[in-house]
Order: C-alpha cells, then structure tokens, then sequence
C-alpha cells in the first residue's frame, strides 16, 4: 500500500469546471467505476461532493497505466494531473465537461468486494445496508441528508443568536422527567441501587435557568425516550429546544415561526409564508381526524350522525347509542379508481386502527353502490349524500363506532392513506400550522386517571383554572403544536409559574405527595424564590430535516441510526455485559444470555 507522500488534494471534484483546464490538480476519492479500453483506462473517483473522471491515456507512463489496470472499485485513490476537456462530454454530471489527465497515481487503501454497490437507486435490503451502515453512508443521496442536517443546525444557531439567545447545555445524566415515554436508565456504582435516566427531554432544567435569570435559552439537545420506532420516531432523536422568559402564546409562536422562516430561506430559498394558521386542536380533530393535519389536500371527515340517528341499522345505531359517532370521508372523484376490491383493501387500513369496518357508498357514471344505503330509508341515504356533498364520480368512506378515539384515528388514517396512494398532494409545498387550544388532559383509559396531554408543567387557560380539580376534561391549555405536512414539527407550552397551582395540577394527575415531593421537590421549591413567566417549545430536529431533504423517514437523516428492536445492527448494541462490570454496578440480569 502506498501513502499520500508529498501528494496533497487541491481540489474537491466538483470544484472542477472548464475553468481549470490546463491546471495542475490533485483529487482523492473512492474510485467508483473503472473502465479499462486496454491502451487507455477510465476512472470515476467519487468524493464528498461528486465525482470526476480519471483518464490513464497517452499521457501517461508505462508503470502508472500498469496500476490503473489494478484500480478495483472502492480503492482509495490520489490522482495528480492536468485537467482537460473531455472528447465525449456527460451532460448528466456537473464535472462532465472536464477529466484529468493523470501523471501521478497513488493507490492508499485497496477494498474487498462490497456487500452492495455504492450508488444510488440500488435495490438492497434495509437490513443490510443497516449492516454495513458506513459503506451506505457512502452514497450521495445520504450525503445529502447530513448535508442538510449540518446546514439546519448552523442556521438554527445563527437565528437564535441573533435574537439574543445562548446556548446552555444541560444534563445527560439526569432525574426522570415526565415526557410521557419510558425511561433509559443508567446505574450508578458510586450510589448503590441507584439509577439516573437519560432526558426525555432538557424540559426541567431550561425551566430552571429561566429562574436563574438566562431568559432566552436554546439547545441542540439530545433526547431518549424508550418507546416503539417508526419513520419518524427513534429511542434516540435530536430537538432544538428553545425557552423564553416575559412571554404568552403568541410571543414563542412568532419567534419560532422567524426561525422556520429563516432556515427555509437560507437552505432551500423557500419564502415560508409568516404568521402561520392556526388551528384548535377540536376542529383539527373534527375535520382531519388528527392533531397534526395534513392540510395539502380536502377529504376532510364528515359528521354523519345527525343525518343517521333514527336509521335502524345496527351498525350505525349501536355506535351512535355507545356515545361515538357516524363519520364518512368523500373520495372525491375516485370511484373509478376506489373499484371493490380496492375498497376492500380499505377496509384493512381502517381495522388496523381499531374499526369494525368501511361502509361505502360508490357512484360511478353508470352505478351506484352502496354496502349500508339499502338499511337507510331514502330520506336517511339523501341526506348523508347531500351532507358528505356526494355527486357523480365520488366514494362515500363510512366509519361508525362507539369509541371517538376510533372514529377519528380510522378515518385520519384512511384520508392519508388514500391521498399517498392517488397523489392527491403537491410534495414540494410545506404547509405549516399551529394546532392550538389542546386539552389540559386526557383521560387515560388503561390507568382509568387523567394524564397530562402535553407535560404536567403546562399552564392551564386562565379561564379554565376553576375546573382543574372539578372538571379536568373541560381544561384547555396553553400548549401548541407546529405541524408540517402531517407531521408534528415541534410542540411546547407556556408554563405554570405558581407553586400552588403547579400543586394542583400534581394532584389531579393522581400524584401523592411524597410522589411530589420525592420527584419534583426541588422544582417546585425553585418556583418560591421569583419565578418570571416563561414558556418555550422543542422541534424535532429529525423530522425537520427529513422533511426539508424530501425524505421518508428520520434515519435518512441520522448517521447511524437505531432500527425496530431499538438496537443497532451495525455494532450489535445493546448487548451483554461482563458479570464483573454488573457486580460493579451492583445490578442483575433476570435472563439467560442467548445467542445473537
Ligand atoms: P414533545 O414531547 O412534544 O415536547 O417533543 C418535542 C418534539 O420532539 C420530537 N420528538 C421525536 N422525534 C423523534 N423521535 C422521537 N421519539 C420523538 N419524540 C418527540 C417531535 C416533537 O414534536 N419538553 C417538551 C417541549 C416543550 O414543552 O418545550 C417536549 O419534549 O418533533
């Protein structure tokens, strides 16, 4: 193998136009593709930025061809030569003009053959590439996505420095804090028994510097939280965590909407229309189905139940008695597409999300069919027509069930299933909101109690500060979410200051008070000493950049990322320790270990 010797890179590939022909260069890379004519060889080196092509020709001497012909794909090269025009141009390629006539060849790590090809659009399980995650890393399409990564994070900085904010890094190691999700723990062999857990989220302390007087405080904060993964979930993700003092609803959304508005401009030179809608989150609910609406296309949920509420079908009267509802989606103009059996893979979708069923009605030019209007009287089908604004072409999508949580979740499903399938959207527009008004608490059926909707520090509506400990369900907080396309971008809330009121809210979350004094003592004796009144909010950092790098899923984003059984494939982590290591710790395994 050969070392770089007095060889250093002088220019990145694509830093290589026309302009430099007759120049000296030095390029270094991976080569990408070799093509050996015999008397010539051919040769893509691909760097961070591109890739340029390497011409071992006439110019060249016998020993430097003689190791070109050696050059095998994924070879770390060095090449020094003069940059000429090419013969044959490649429009397709930014260096396609241009190619180095090569004096000097240094061949620095040779490679095996890859367990995949190192290019983009390849067909390789997910599993695999997970496997081999640094050669996937190689490729220019997930250069991209940590390309954009980088950039947010700069312009994240820069805004909120501009706007007076410092950056303050809080704990790893921390007490549990209450974001809802379970904790990773971590134990401590100097305090036997004993354990810290890694953040949830830096909620506690930013709270607490807003007390130690840093009123506007930001973090590129990363957050743990042991839940199950999806595209847009990761036990390991990144939030820009913002909080600020002397401020109301208003005041955070309007700073965090000039954040939005910078860091669109600045990467992708998108004009983010400012101030953004906002939106309760009941008529989110009502309309979409969803707290985080997908307001890009219509098929908006439609309330069926007054037009249904004598009909004596059993379905829709059984849901309408148990206290639930009627609620339809119009597919509009899809009934030559929505054919039977389409509408039967439907029916799929909406039972994963705990419906008995998909009642439709379907009026193609020359039919109509329907699976629930022959149980209607012809007043009853009239008047759901004319509520769902059905016409010639459409497909009424029928949900009935006693449970809200099913109706809503079903059909908010359905409408985003149905929109991805037929292309009902424009992926290029970003369509922001605010979902506000959300509810102070949910009531957690499983725990038969009341949980806090978005963390137990969120201030109440003052108007609804009476109804805390009376009538919790009525209370609407001072919390908000910012909602891209469908996704929850970032949520926060303004945050009670008073000590007594932060009390009551404990109580009504069922907490004893040694359970309050035991986790949240400190925090709420820190509210004693002066307390200005403060509010902030946490974006996820991965989901922003997945959506600004047009991707589908967060770890298109993250460098190495961890995969359903929350674990990495790469290393092999999480994985058994030494017995000596967990005697130290003075903890226990309560399972055999077992292969793989
Ligand atoms: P919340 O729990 O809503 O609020 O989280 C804020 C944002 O973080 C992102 N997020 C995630 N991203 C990837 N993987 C996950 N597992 C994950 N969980 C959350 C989402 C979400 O909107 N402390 C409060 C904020 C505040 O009140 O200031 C908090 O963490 O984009």
């Amino acid at each position: 193998m050969e070392t770089m010797g007095n060889l250093r890179r002088t220019h990145y590939s694509v830093a290589l136009s026309e302009k430099n022909v007759g120049e000296q260069v030095t390029v270094a890379g991976y080569v990408a593709k070799v093509r050996d004519l015999g008397a010539v060889v051919f040769c893509d080196v691909r760097d961070t930025q591109g890739v340029v092509q390497l011409n071992f020709g006439d110019d060249c001497d016998a020993q430097t061809l003689e190791k070109a012909k050696m050059l095998r794909t994924e070879f770390v090269v060095m090449a020094k030569g003069e940059v000429v025009l090419r013969e044959k141009a490649n429009p397709n390629i930014p260096t396609g003009m241009i190619e180095i006539k090569v004096g000097e060849l240094k061949i620095l790590s040779k490679a095996e053959t890859t367990p995949f090809e190192i290019k983009d659009d390849i067909n390789v399980k997910d599993e695999l590439k997970l496997k081999y995650r640094y050669l996937d890393l190689r490729r220019s399409k997930m250069h991209e996505g940590l390309v954009v990564r980088h950039k947010v994070v700069r312009a994240v900085r820069e805004y909120f420095d501009r706007n007076d904010f410092i950056e303050i890094e809080t704990p790893v190691l921390m007490k549990s804090t209450p974001e809802g999700a379970r904790d990773y723990v971590v134990p401590s062999r100097v305090q036997p028994g004993k354990f810290f857990a890694l953040p949830q989220s830096p909620q506690i302390y930013k709270q607490l510097l807003m007390l130690s007087g840093y009123d506007r405080y930001v973090q590129i904060a990363r957050c743990f939280r042991d839940e199950d993964l999806r595209a847009d979930r990761q036990p390991e993700f990144t939030q820009i965590d913002v909080e600020m003092a002397y401020v109301d609803e208003i005041d955070v959304q309007t700073m965090n909407e000039g954040m939005v508005k910078h860091v669109f401009k600045e990467i992708l030179g998108v004009d983010v229309q400012t101030p953004f809608p906002r939106m309760p989150y009941e008529e989110a609910m009502n309309r979409y189905g969803v707290d985080k609406p997908d307001t890009r296309f219509g098929l908006e949920l439609v309330d069926l139940t007054e037009c249904v509420k004598d009909a004596e079908f059993v379905v829709f009267k059984s849901a309408i008695e148990g206290g639930g509802s009627v609620r339809c989606i119009n597919a509009k103009g899809l009934a030559d597409k929505l054919t039977r059996k389409e509408i039967d893979k439907l029916v799929e979708v909406v039972k994963t999300y705990g419906a008995k069923g998909l009642a439709y009605t379907r009026l193609t030019a020359d039919a109509e069919t329907s699976s629930y209007e022959k149980f209607l009287t012809p007043e009853q089908v009239e008047a759901v027509r004319a509520k769902a604004e059905a016409e010639k072409g459409d497909v009424i999508l029928v949900v009935a069930s006693d449970d809200m949580d099913v109706v809503y979740a079903s059909l908010g499903a359905l409408r985003l299933h149905i929109a991805k399938k037929f292309e009902l959207f424009n992926p290029d527009q970003f369509n922001f909101l605010w979902v506000t008004n959300f509810p102070l608490f949910e009531y957690d059926k499983e725990e038969q109690r009341f949980v806090a909707k978005h963390h137990p520090f969120t201030m109440p509506k003052e108007e609804d500060i009476p109804y805390i400990d009376t009538d919790p369900g009525r209370c609407c907080a001072k919390a908000y979410d910012m909602v891209l396309n469908g996704v929850e971008l970032g949520g926060g809330s303004i945050r009670i200051t008073n000590p007594e009121l932060q009390h009551k809210m404990f109580k009504t979350l069922g907490f004893t008070e040694e359970r309050i004094s035991e986790n949240f003592g400190f925090l709420v004796e820190a509210y004693k000493y002066g307390a200005p009144p403060h509010g902030g909010m946490a974006y996820g950092l991965d989901r922003l950049c997945m959506l600004m790098a047009h991707k589908d899923s967060i770890r298109d984003v993250i460098a190495f990322p961890k995969v359903q059984n929350s674990g990495e494939i790469m290393s092999g982590c999480p994985d058994y320790i030494e017995p000596k290591q967990m005697d130290e710790l003075y903890i226990a395994s309560t399972v055999e270990e077992t292969e793989g």
